[in-house]
């Protein structure tokens, strides 16, 4: 049954949508909507932008937020957008009108929607906790070279507060240290992938991170049994947490690629911002405090640089002095090192860690 709901109206991104009212983000709401996962729709549309145009899929929709602002700053394919709820059926068709688009809208079960489905090029599942329900769907209906995008909040299960829990849902051990986010995705990561393989879809990361208690990851997906034996080998123990991935977080040219698309933007919408209406690409709304993606897209964009699992701490390193001008002594040598986005007292670099001592 459709309930009566207060509403209230939020500018993001170039999308104007309803949401209900409340204070308190919480499921319990007649239609999810989460102002600080702005950055998580913010980076899935630079991403996007990336790439030509695709059929896309929004399969836990809320109120339509993504799938309303890829319509607006994006050239696709195609659009879907689905959520079980009633509610939020009825509301993303509301914000579909008041926004001027057209996309199709389902209110069915994800799995079931996306088994009825023909498959999409790209799957974003954003749900509540653990992706875990929606993970064997979502591959078997993500197309050859598509990209599927995975949102986990459970992350106290893979960071080592309930290893239990990881060992059953997630199939490794994790480590509760300095180096939990980094663990807890890489072991997020190679769980997805061993689904990936079932169906010989070899599901090869192009860009992940950890923020605000949420990790995420694009995947590429790839067809073939020879690229699924690759991933396999790259799967194993990192200071007894694991087995997980010891690949690649990101495909680096597009982590370049977002920043470099993110700071001209940026540059533009302050150039424009007496006039911001009508321009596809400027993905920035004017209440946002752009520079936090800004940075943080930086930080990315120059760990993915450093071919390093792994990073260390310099808290716990004594009186080793400045994360910064240890970096710099590091680069003097010869070698890579940058802050990680994981940590802020973190290093990543390609340096043996003995050798860092003497530095
Ligand atoms: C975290 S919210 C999605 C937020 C949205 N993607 C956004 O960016 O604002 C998760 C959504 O999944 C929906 N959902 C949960 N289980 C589902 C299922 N089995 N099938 C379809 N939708 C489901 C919920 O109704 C909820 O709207």
């Amino acid at each position: 049954m459709i309930k009566k709901f207060p509403l209230k109206k939020i500018r993001e991104g170039s999308a104007d949508i309803f949401a209900p009212q409340g204070d308190k983000i919480s499921r319990e709401l007649p239609v999810f909507y989460n102002p600080v996962m702005k950055l998580n729709r913010d980076i899935s549309i630079l991403l996007l932008q990336q790439f030509p145009a695709m059929n896309i899929c929004d399969l836990l929709a809320g109120t339509g937020i993504r799938a309303i602002r890829i319509a607006k700053e994006l050239s696709y394919k195609s659009i879907t957008a689905n959520d079980h709820n009633k509610n939020s059926f009825s509301l993303i068709k509301k914000n579909m009108r008041y926004n001027k688009v057209k996309f199709s809208v389902f209110n069915d079960d994800a799995n079931r929607f996306l088994l009825d489905s023909k498959g999409f090029d790209y799957i974003d599942v954003d749900p509540f906790g653990s992706s875990n329900p929606f993970l064997d769907a979502a591959v078997k209906r993500i197309s050859r070279d598509g990209i599927l995008a995975v949102t986990n909040t459970d992350t106290a299960a893979m960071t080592g507060t309930y290893p239990k829990s990881c060992i059953r849902k997630y199939w490794a051990k994790p480590k509760l240290d300095y180096m939990m986010h980094e663990t807890g995705l890489r072991i997020l990561i190679r769980k997805i992938q061993l689904i990936g393989m079932q169906y010989e879809k070899a599901l090869i990361p192009l860009f992940s991170y950890y923020k605000d208690h949420y990790m995420r990851v694009f995947f590429r997906c790839i067809k073939g049994k020879k690229e699924c034996d690759n991933i396999a080998k790259q799967h194993g123990m990192l200071n007894d947490a694991g087995p997980l991935w010891l690949g690649s977080l990101w495909d680096k040219k597009l982590a370049y690629k977002m920043h470099s698309q993110l700071s001209k933007t940026t540059k533009e919408k302050k150039a424009l911002s007496k006039n911001p209406v009508g321009n596809k690409k400027i993905i920035i709304d004017n209440n946002q405090n752009y520079n936090e993606l800004l940075k943080f897209l930086k930080i990315i964009k120059d760990e993915s640089k450093i071919n390093a699992v792994g990073f260390f701490d310099t808290h716990r390193m004594g009186k080793i002095g400045r994360k910064e001008e240890l970096i710099g002594k590091i680069r003097k040598k010869g070698h890579k090192a940058a802050s990680t986005h994981f940590l802020g007292t973190g290093i990543r670099t390609d340096i043996d860690y003995s050798l860092i001592e003497k530095i």
